[in-house]
Order: structure tokens, then sequence, then C-alpha cells
């Protein structure tokens, strides 16, 4: 049977496959637009995403907003997920195990949604999707091609709160991002 969003997301919210389920408040499946031509992806959610259930919610969220609004784009055109749906206690990264067992939903959303062009937000999201031994301070900024998706790494949000002389930089990313949706997309314009 053919995937459905409402069926993928039934079984998110349901999810015991590893053991964070146990302090979960909240399953953080994903939001924005299910057409959209960008997939955004983080790697996990934190305390507030985990209160309300949607992600980047927090300090980090603001900044992804500011920077998706400086390219003329909105969270409700893009999608936005993460590699693990539940918080890791104590804002840890996400475990080896964690990723591997969460990582299907998000197979199964990029299947459902065929995006154009994924952004990953930070190096875990990179290690993950685009190569194990991604180096985000050398490698942000460059295009990379799987599966016939153009592919990118990002300073993660909080990392630039952390340290804002990568701001600079970070803007450059999103200024090519903002060339490649022009140049690929039929119908996310970022202006
Ligand atoms: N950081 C992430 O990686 N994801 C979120 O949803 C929030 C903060």
């Amino acid at each position: 049977m053919a995937d459905s969003w409402e069926a993928l997301e039934q079984a998110c919210m349901n999810c015991r496959e590893c053991s964070l389920w146990e302090t979960r408040k909240n399953v953080v499946f994903g939001v924005g637009s299910r057409d959209a031509e960008v997939l955004f992806i983080g790697e996990g959610p934190g305390a507030n995403e985990d209160e309300q259930g949607e992600p980047f919610v927090g300090r980090a969220g603001k900044l992804l907003d500011d920077m998706l609004a400086i390219i003329g784009l909105k969270r409700e055109n893009v999608y936005i997920a993460n590699i693990v749906k539940c918080r890791p206690p104590e804002n840890r990264d996400p475990l080896g195990v964690e990723q591997d067992a969460c990582i299907g939903y998000l197979r199964r959303q990029t299947a459902l949604l065929r995006p154009k062009i994924i952004v990953c937000l930070g190096r875990i999201a990179a290690m993950k999707i685009i190569r194990e031994d991604f180096k985000i301070s050398r490698e942000h900024g460059q295009w990379f091609e799987k599966a016939g998706i153009q592919m990118m790494a990002v300073y993660h949000p909080a990392a630039l709160l952390r340290d804002p002389r990568r701001r600079p930089e970070a803007f450059d990313d999103f200024k090519s991002l903002q060339a490649k949706i022009n140049e690929l997309c039929e119908h996310t314009k970022a202006e």
C-alpha cells in the first residue's frame, strides 16, 4: 500500500522504537508544507520543541526563521524535520542507536515529499544524511548530489548563537541556497 502522511504521522506519534519515548512530552514530527520543494533537517528536539511538539521553536528556531526571511521564505514554504523525533535528555547529541531507530520516519517523509533540495542544519544531520565523516567547518555551503537531490549543510542555528563570528559564512550559505532554489524549484520563490 502506498504510504500516506497520515499513516506515517500516526505511526511516529505512537513510536517506542528507542528509549526516548520514555522521557518525551511530545513527538516532534515535522512542520511546513507537504508539497515543499526544500527540506530542512535538524538533529532533534530541544526542551521548547518537546513542550510544543514543533521543530525549531526556541531561540535557535527564531534565528532559523530570520535566516529564512533573509531569502524571502517562511517556514510554511518549506518543510522542517529532525533526524530524531523525540528529545534526547539534557540536550545531548542523539545516540547512533536512536538515530538508527528513527531514521526510517525521515526517509518516509522524504519519499512522500520528494524535495528538490535538502539543507542539513548542523553536523549531526550532515553526518547522517550527506556523509558519515562530514566536516561542517570545512564543507558547510558546498553542494552534494544524492539520489537526484541537491544537498548542502549549514551551521546549526544554535552554533551561530554560540559563536556569532560564523554568521557571515552562514549568510553566504543561505545566499547560495537562494540561488539554488531559484534555479531548481518550480513553485518556491526565494527573493
Ligand atoms: N535543534 C534541532 O536540531 N532541532 C530542533 O527542532 C530544535 C533545535
